[in-house]
């Protein structure tokens, strides 16, 4: 059994993308590679942003060395001025417009603090967003603005975050737990891609769920699943409730202590990846000496797997090779993988029929 590394297939396309934090776009144009495609990011003065194809249509010259102004982004070579929508609207010493002066334009929406970029021919499509439990409500703490480049494919990322079982070795000295190991995970199909997860139950709370919420004297159950949504979203849910709690969405949401950990994975070429994170919990809101040891430790754990996968990803490519033998956790991670594989396949197919 032995699977080849493959860092050519193309990238699901017709979704959206997070490709920056709205407080990144500022007065300067922002330069970012998105699925290998170089895309310039700005914010009109109406407030409107714009992502465009970084390149001026008339000496390829990248618009993101010129700069926000006249009411769009002026390229840095003569000029021309483009607005969100790519069309020109103003060339220094001619009045006349030629209608070949646009560039390619990307559908770009802001939504949970990040800019959203959507890649692909067919129209924008808004129910495809991701779905975040609690974001924006009362009783809800948000950390966000958590970005890391990761040198590897965004499948290795993938393959990483779908895979509950690296958690006691890769990270543990932060969120790696010994008694979990022996847990065998459940995997799952959900609307929009797959849950790996397990229950440890009746066990007494840590210290961090006490002082989180007072479970009394009683024991909790504590859920942890790892979420996959296609193509290119995961999230870690954490429920701890008391033991023996119904295990409604209901429930698991109110009468205990709950963590979503998101993470959007936005290839930035065949062989690196923009890793967005943003934290959400219903517990211990106010306190900030807890919110700056979260945001640490969880930096910790992301540069952690961030080594292993750049350091998997120059190996993958020396031997050519994906991997040589296959374990019982691997179920997960290649579900999602061939989740993924049948999005690109029904994509080239529809391609395909376009053109013949
Ligand atoms: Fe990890």
């Amino acid at each position: 059994m032995s699977l080849k590394a493959d860092f050519t297939q193309d990238f699901v396309r017709d979704q959206w993308y997070a490709a920056a934090w709205s407080t990144e776009l500022g007065d300067r144009p922002l330069a970012r590679h998105i699925l290998g495609e170089r895309v310039v990011f700005f914010r009109q003065p109406d407030g409107v942003i714009g992502a465009l194809e970084d390149r001026c249509p008339h000496r390829m010259a990248p618009l993101s060395m010129g700069e926000c102004a006249d009411g769009g982004i002026r390229c840095g070579y003569h000029g021309m001025v483009f607005d969100a929508s790519g069309s020109c609207i103003g060339i220094p010493g001619q009045d006349i417009i030629p209608p070949t002066a646009r560039t390619r334009a990307y559908p770009a929406v802001e939504k949970y603090g990040l800019v959203w970029i959507w890649t692909g021919s067919a129209d924008a499509d808004k129910t495809k967003f991701p779905v975040i439990p609690g974001y924006g409500e009362e009783g809800w703490a948000l950390l966000d603005g958590g970005y890391q480049l990761h040198e590897g494919n965004y499948r290795i990322e993938v393959e990483n975050l779908m895979d509950p079982a690296h958690t006691t070795f890769l990270h543990k000295e932060t969120i790696g737990n010994k008694n979990q190991k022996d847990i065998p995970v459940q995997v799952a199909q959900t609307d929009r891609g797959l849950s790996a997860y397990r229950w440890i139950e009746n066990v007494p709370p840590s210290p961090l769920d006490r002082k989180s919420r007072d479970f009394g004297e009683g024991k909790v159950d504590r859920r942890v699943a790892f979420n996959f949504e296609l193509p290119a979203t995961s999230f870690v849910d954490v429920a701890v409730v008391p033991a023996g709690t119904e295990r409604t969405e209901e429930r698991l949401m109110n009468a205990g202590i709950r963590t979503f950990s998101y993470k959007f994975l936005t290839p930035e070429t065949h062989r690196t990846t923009h890793f967005f994170w943003l934290h959400l919990r219903n517990y211990m809101q106010n306190d900030e000496g807890f919110e700056a040891g979260l945001r640490a430790s969880l930096e910790k754990t992301f540069s952690e797997d961030r080594d292993m996968v750049a350091a998997i990803q120059l190996e993958q490519e020396a031997t050519g090779l994906r991997q040589r033998t296959s374990l019982a956790i691997d179920r997960a991670p290649l579900m999602a993988l061939r989740m993924i594989d049948r999005m690109v396949a029904a994509q080239s197919a529809a391609l395909e029929e376009a053109v013949s």
